[in-house]
């Protein structure tokens, strides 16, 4: 094991935390190629790369992305912006304008929502690669949830065809330090099962969400004057939210778009 390890590495994964607020200064070329680069070595579904990154650096757009993305200032002032697209738009051009059909004599079929999860997953997995590798050159980046929310407004400010939806969106620049503390996890034991789903209920659950809710607790955000659990906090916060009704809203409507292609 001893030989097998490769201690860098694992500390970029251990020491990783997500970082909203970098320092003035833009990112070097050379480490942005390299990031490219890092982030291309991510695998990739037959690796067809079904994602495409648009780096969004023009002014006026990072200020109306940030309004998009429930008005998160840190996206105007981030150094970094890319939005990372499930791409399937570029497979279906290449079918259609190589003359696949013809050749082969197999009907077109429309892209569905296996094409989607798929697509989806290069997508991610090639952000999560981003992540770590600018960790690795001294950069920090913390994800943009509300990418998924406003997709009319999104789709008109990035050009979006049909097959080219939104996953996700990473801001990344070198940390202003010090850095926020480190979030907790839940034990390993209540995430990884055997062989089967191990349904979690209350008892469980309470145990597992404890280190996350004595957190919340110390720094007095847990609802009802702090006496409220990490369930009320979620429940509060999240999942009965308006941006959480939006991102269904604006998913169904980009998903629909995918899959009818107008
Ligand atoms: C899918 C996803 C969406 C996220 N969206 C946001 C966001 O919109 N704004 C934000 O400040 N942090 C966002 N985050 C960062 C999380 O809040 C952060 O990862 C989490 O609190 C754990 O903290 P850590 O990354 O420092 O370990 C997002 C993270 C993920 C994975």
């Amino acid at each position: 094991m001893k030989n097998m390890e490769n201690r860098e590495f694992i500390s970029v994964i251990e020491q990783r935390r997500s970082i909203r607020s970098f320092e003035n200064r833009p990112v070097e070329k050379e480490i942005l190629d390299k990031l490219k680069e890092l982030t291309l070595r991510a695998p990739s579904g037959g690796n067809m790369v079904m994602y495409s990154i648009v780096e969004v650096n023009d002014r006026q757009k990072k200020e109306c992305l940030a309004k998009i993305c429930d008005n998160q200032i840190m996206i105007e002032k981030a150094p970094i912006v890319w939005v990372y697209l499930a791409d399937m738009q570029k497979w279906v051009n290449y079918f259609m304008e190589s003359g696949c059909k013809e050749k082969s004599g197999i009907d077109v079929r429309r892209p569905g929502i296996g094409d989607f999860h798929l697509a989806m997953q290069d997508t991610v997995i090639a952000a999560q690669t981003t992540v770590l590798a600018a960790e690795a050159l001294g950069l920090g980046s913390c994800y943009i949830g509300d990418i998924i929310e406003n997709y009319e407004q999104l789709q008109a400010l990035l050009d979006l065809p049909p097959l080219a939806a939104p996953a996700c969106c990473l801001i990344m620049g070198y940390p202003k330090r010090p850095t926020s503390p480190m979030q907790r996890r839940p034990p390993k034991e209540s995430i990884f099962m055997e062989n089967s789903y191990a349904e979690p209920h209350l008892e469980e659950l309470e145990k597992m969400y404890k280190d996350q809710e004595d957190f919340l607790r110390e720094h007095k955000t847990l609802p009802y004057d702090n006496n409220g659990t990490i369930a009320d906090y979620y429940y509060n916060r999240k999942y009965t939210s308006a941006f959480m009704k939006e991102m269904n809203r604006s998913t169904e409507v980009f998903l629909k778009r995918w899959v009818e292609g107008n």
